[in-house]
């Protein structure tokens, strides 16, 4: 009888554990890049229940499966968030690091029992090698219904992309409902490519002031939902960051607020840069052509600053339209100036608004869209394209 009983509780010891292993599973698995991309990545995760022990295993990607009698381990900071329907979610966080430039890693994420399935990514190169990556304006809306199909779309366009980059408004709402919408669309895309995300004005957290709800200016589940470079701002870690890749300066900065102190910030990350090009990515366009729409406080914070330092390219959202410059200086079009774009991907679009339209190479709107950036030494090639494939804008940039 005794035997029997130690036999029943052990059986269900063994069940729960499947059980658990099963409804558990690591889920939003999303890399990030990180301000060392060619021998560090940023692995950012959730769970339902909380894991005892999270970690990431890695390896050196090999032809069968023997990397997995040489794996590394690294444990992940946890935090945790109770979401808009009362359920509390896990957090789990991990930067690989000391890995080889250039090279493919196998990784999984997980716990002692629970684990995802092994997925791979390539480290950057440290020196100046060609890479071209994807730029995506506005999803925000409807995102599982009309932005699965754009996501997917430029995965089969360029699946050798280095990374992905999204200029904010990622959702409608900082909510875990829409972000699994979000991860339905993607998939296992952000498994293996890595992104840079910059923070757009729905990004921002909702709180209930006298009794209304109220943007403020935090981004608390924007910061649990990533991973992202904490050489910006003290105060505007994750949000205001740089990162630069083979021979590219990556600026992301958050026009939602702290627009000077930002443009200070700006100011000296660019007097030392040393990458061939710079690109800077942020929210609200200088030039607006969204109907009824303009941006004065970026545009007299963040322009004179560009144009000290010749930035080549802006990378911006917000307005539902698509728009390109021609290459601008001191707000006119010039053989030296810097190109701004302003795109979207999701479905929801404005009438354009032809305030601009002297200083614009190409304006419309009612069109899907997402961007493919190439960059080879001394030339940076852009190609933008429609959801349903067909080319709809191009440039190229030569230094
Ligand atoms: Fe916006």
């Amino acid at each position: 009888m005794k035997y029997a009983i130690h036999k029943i509780i052990f059986l269900f010891f063994v069940l729960n554990i499947i059980i658990n292993a099963k409804t558990n599973l690591p889920e939003k698995i999303i890399l990030n890049l990180t301000d060392t991309p060619y021998n560090s990545i940023a692995i950012t995760w959730q769970s339902k229940q909380k894991y005892s022990n999270p970690q990431v295993q890695f390896a050196i990607s090999t032809k069968w499966i023997e990397f997995k009698k040489n794996l590394y381990s690294v444990s992940a900071s946890i935090d945790s968030l109770i979401s808009e329907d009362g359920k509390i979610t896990y957090f789990y966080s991990s930067i690989l690091q000391n890995l080889y430039e250039n090279t493919l890693y196998v990784y999984r994420v997980g716990s002692d029992t629970i684990w995802s399935e092994w997925n791979q990514f390539i480290t950057a190169s440290k020196s100046n090698q060609p890479f071209k990556f994807v730029y995506f304006g506005d999803p925000q809306n409807d995102i599982r219904e009309d932005v699965s199909r754009i996501f997917r779309e430029a995965f089969r366009r360029c699946p050798d992309a280095s990374f992905w980059l999204f200029a904010g408004d990622l959702t409608d709402e900082p909510e875990q409902s829409q972000w699994d919408e979000w991860f339905e669309a993607s998939g296992f895309i952000h498994k293996m490519i890595p992104s840079i995300m910059t923070v757009g004005n729905h990004d921002l957290t909702i709180e209930l002031v006298d009794g209304k709800k109220k943007r403020i200016n935090d981004y608390i589940l924007w910061k649990k939902m990533f991973t992202l470079p904490e050489n910006g701002l003290e105060n505007m870690k994750e949000s205001v960051y740089y990162v630069d890749y083979q021979g590219v300066r990556f600026i992301v900065l958050n026009s939602n607020y702290n627009l000077e102190e930002q443009a200070q910030w700006l100011d000296k990350i660019l007097s030392s840069n040393k990458n061939k090009w710079t690109i800077v990515t942020f929210h609200h366009p200088v030039y607006s052509t969204g109907s009824g729409r303009d941006n004065s406080k970026t545009r007299d914070s963040f322009m004179p600053i560009f144009d000290k330092y010749k930035v080549d390219l802006v990378l911006q959202g917000h307005d539902h339209t698509y728009a390109r410059t021609h290459k601008i200086r001191n707000g006119k079009v010039s053989s030296s100036g810097t190109v701004y774009v302003t795109s979207v991907s999701g479905p929801k679009q404005y009438d354009t608004n032809p305030n601009y339209k002297d200083l614009l190479a190409k304006l419309n709107s009612y069109v899907q869209l997402y961007q493919v950036i190439s960059i080879n030494n001394n030339k940076l090639s852009y190609k933008s394209y429609t959801v349903n494939g067909k080319l709809f804008d191009e440039f190229e940039l030569i230094k």
